[in-house]
């Protein structure tokens, strides 16, 4: 069967962007992002999101195109993200992929966020050969997941562990408010975290007493960091500034490791991945390809550009729902919460 050629939507957040894959491999990732606009106000505001994906969504549709160079008679079939995320942004995407499938004819195919960054690591570019996504053990962190998945097929995934409270990005994000360096805070703190020590504050590691707990708790941490400051004052120099997010991206690096390496010992996958905003984060990326080494599993890893929401990656889960005949039940509506 040839791979399934289709038009990938996605707003759950604050992205508005638009793809034209054909299976696995990205033809256009046309991606709008807000992250300006929700800077100003420390984090992403629902109304104005939903807003800016109004005005944004046709031209990225029409970008799209253009780059890949096709029209709608190209494509099989047209994917969208129907949840989770926030509803108002969610509408927006949803209702402009019903209108282009009544006015093309073109079937609806509608995918999980999360799923679509599982598929993340397998999107491909010209010649590279499509890696088979599953079985494989998956840690997906995000602002608003910290979760460990035993993708055992398409549409057959077990959550092995979750965050209790806050999630890996999140914490990120919380940890650099309170040190002023304004939203989103993962990638400040990861540029710092190449020039400071990671000994220099001892942040705790929570979860890290029994190897059969899968969870993970982040928000002691955040709370370290603002007792931390409490006692010391902000750090006076930029110097002590890089030690402290050298020592905080230490501390969640390190839960998140030895985690993922206790599940996979558990499940014994071979293949290993990380997905999601946080799997662009410098020193987990170097963390987990040691221990891909000392372990001896293989570890992909997403291109920079698929690790923050994007359409190619809901496109790529389209595509390989299609081929596999897969459908969600009902067809394509927009869900807050939604189970993977
Ligand atoms: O997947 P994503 O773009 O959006 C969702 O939350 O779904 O993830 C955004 C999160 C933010 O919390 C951001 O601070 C974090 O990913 N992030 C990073 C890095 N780049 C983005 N965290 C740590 N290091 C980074 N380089
Ligand atoms: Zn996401």
């Amino acid at each position: 069967m040839a791979a399934p050629r289709i038009l990938a939507l996605e707003s759950s957040c604050d992205e508005t962007a638009c793809a034209v894959v054909e299976g696995l491999f990205v033809r256009a990732s046309v991606v709008a992002s807000q992250v300006e606009l929700h800077a100003q106000f420390g984090g992403v505001v629902p109304e104005l999101a939903s807003r800016h994906h109004l005005t944004a969504a046709v031209p990225v549709v029409r970008e799209a195109l253009a780059r890949a160079g096709v029209g709608f008679e190209w494509f099989d079939a047209i994917g969208v993200t129907e949840g989770p995320g926030l509803v108002g942004a969610l509408l927006v995407a949803v209702q402009l992929a019903r209108g282009l499938s009544l006015a093309t004819g073109l079937p609806l195919v509608g995918v999980h966020h999360m799923e679509g960054h599982l598929v993340s690591p397998f999107l491909g570019d010209a010649d590279a050969p499509p890696a088979e996504f599953a079985p494989h053990l998956a840690l997906s962190v995000s602002g608003g997941h910290s979760e460990l998945v035993h993708v055992q097929g398409l549409g057959r995934y077990e959550v092995l562990g979750s965050t209790r409270d806050d999630a890996a990005g999140e914490a990120f994000d919380k940890a650099a408010k309170l040190l002023g360096l304004g939203y989103p805070g993962g990638p400040v703190i990861d540029r710092l975290a190449a020039d400071g020590d990671p000994n220099a504050v001892p942040f705790p590691r929570a979860m890290l007493g029994s190897r059969d707990n899968l969870e993970f708790s982040f928000s002691g941490l955040k709370t370290a960091v603002a007792v931390y400051i409490d006692q010391h004052g902000q750090p006076s120099s930029r110097q002590a500034l890089a030690d402290v997010c050298a020592s905080f991206q230490a501390a969640v690096v390190s839960v998140l490791v030895a985690k993922l390496r206790a599940a996979r010992r558990r499940v014994g996958t071979s293949l290993v991945t990380i997905v999601g905003g946080v799997s662009a984060n410098r020193g987990l990326r170097a963390a987990l390809a040691e221990a891909a080494t000392r372990d001896g599993f293989t570890l992909r890893v997403p291109p920079l550009r698929y690790c923050g929401d994007n359409a190619a990656m809901i496109g790529g889960a389209a595509a390989l729902r299609w081929a596999a005949g897969i459908r969600r039940e009902p067809p394509v509506e927009v869900y807050a919460s939604l189970a993977l």
